[in-house]
């Protein structure tokens, strides 16, 4: 692998100091918490929905102390749209370990790094090679798509642990003394730019010489991946549940829940067999806070994809009995709010999305509500 190796580490950086995006956590990429909160945000979401994420977060918590310090639901909000919001509630509770074992310092040592909740083996080497320069490996989908593709690797990465093995072996050695930070940085930033997953731009690559999926004249028939995802087709019931003074009913799902724990949510519940959507609406009404609603009127649903679920997420309204004492049963808590309040609570993108829809149908009069 030598000379291929230094041949490839030569080209790849040449190209990529002449080709990288100019992003927002490049201008800090020796503040470990940056480079931190960066990789976290940017795993399962694209850089551009990213940015403006990111930009508002390093406002609001510039530094591990002030991320420690900060309420979860703070935390929540600035999360809220991102999706798989384990990840902020992982940042939260590694920013306050950071402070009680490290006094506020992002430790260089990869044992600590991982012992964090929410580092794994490539968030740790994205932050020691890019914040400390330490001669880190990574692997991210778009580094498995570049290696595998310039050392035709065989096997199916999501699937067999020795491709992913040999891929490991390959980004770690790779690197080339002294440069771990950009060099990790040029392979994800080939594989976003030049070695796309379905449309490779083979004839702008610095590499193309030395691919070998290329040399084989297959470029995309690397990664070999097998299997065909299989989706998963759910349908939710949301209600808007409302009191005499023309209130909203919002619930906290519990913190613990493995979807959207801690966000706030209208009363929500997946149809079952046999059900039929009013049911399945006035059922969330009882499970979430323990109401018997009225007669419910169905205002409009919305489509939502996240991981392999396929959402279809449809909306009722409902009045609250005029003796209405919900508890919180099936939620952390809940609150009544009036409709240009909501905003203001981190709620899950597909809830945002449904009360979009109520809004726009009580502008166009079919509605009343607001
Ligand atoms: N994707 C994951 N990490 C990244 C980074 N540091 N820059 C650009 N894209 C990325």
């Amino acid at each position: 692998m030598s000379e291929k190796k230094g041949e490839f580490a030569h080209a790849l950086l040449a190209w990529y100091e002449r080709n990288k995006r100019d992003l927002p956590w490049r201008r800090r990429q020796h503040d470990p918490y940056a480079v931190w909160v960066s990789e976290i945000m940017l795993q399962q979401t694209t850089v551009a929905a990213v940015i403006p994420f990111y930009d508002r977060w390093m406002a609001r918590f510039p530094t591990v102390e002030v991320l420690a310090h900060a309420p979860l639901d703070d935390v929540l909000k600035h999360w809220a749209g991102l999706g798989y919001y384990a990840r902020a509630r992982n940042l939260h509770r590694g920013a306050q370990e950071v402070m009680a074992k490290y006094g506020g310092r992002v430790p260089s040592d990869p044992a600590q790094l991982l012992a964090l909740p929410g580092i794994g083996r490539y968030t740790a080497g994205a932050i020691l090679s890019i914040a400390f320069n330490q001669e880190a490996p990574i692997l991210d989908a778009n580094v498995i798509r570049v290696l595998s593709r310039v050392y035709a690797v065989t096997g199916d990465p999501k699937t067999s642990a020795a491709t992913q093995a040999e891929l490991w072996r390959l980004a770690e050695e790779a690197i080339p003394g002294g440069r771990a930070g950009d060099f990790n940085q040029a392979m994800m930033e080939l594989g976003a730019l030049v070695c796309t997953a379905a449309a490779p731009r083979c004839s702008s690559c610095p590499v193309e010489s030395l691919c070998a999926a290329k040399a084989l004249g297959e470029p995309t028939a690397y990664p070999q991946f097998q299997g065909v995802k299989t989706w998963l087709d759910v349908e939710d019931v949301s209600i808007v549940i409302r009191d005499g003074q023309r209130r909203v009913l919002l619930a906290q799902r519990p913190p613990e829940a493995s979807l959207w724990g801690g966000l706030w949510e209208l009363p929500r519940a997946t149809r079952q067999e046999g059900e039929t959507l009013p049911q399945c609406a006035a059922r969330a009404a009882c499970e979430a806070v323990g109401l018997a609603v009225g007669p419910v009127t169905p205002f409009g649903s919305i489509k939502h994809v996240v991981a392999n679920r396929r959402i279809t997420l449809h909306g009722f309204t409902a009045d609250a009995p005029p003796d209405a004492a919900p508890v919180a049963v099936g939620c952390a808590r809940f609150v009544w709010e009036p409709p240009d309040s909501l905003k203001h609570y981190a709620l899950a993108t597909p809830q945002v999305r449904l009360l979009e829809k109520l809004a726009q149908e009580a502008v166009q009069g079919r509605l009343d509500f607001g």
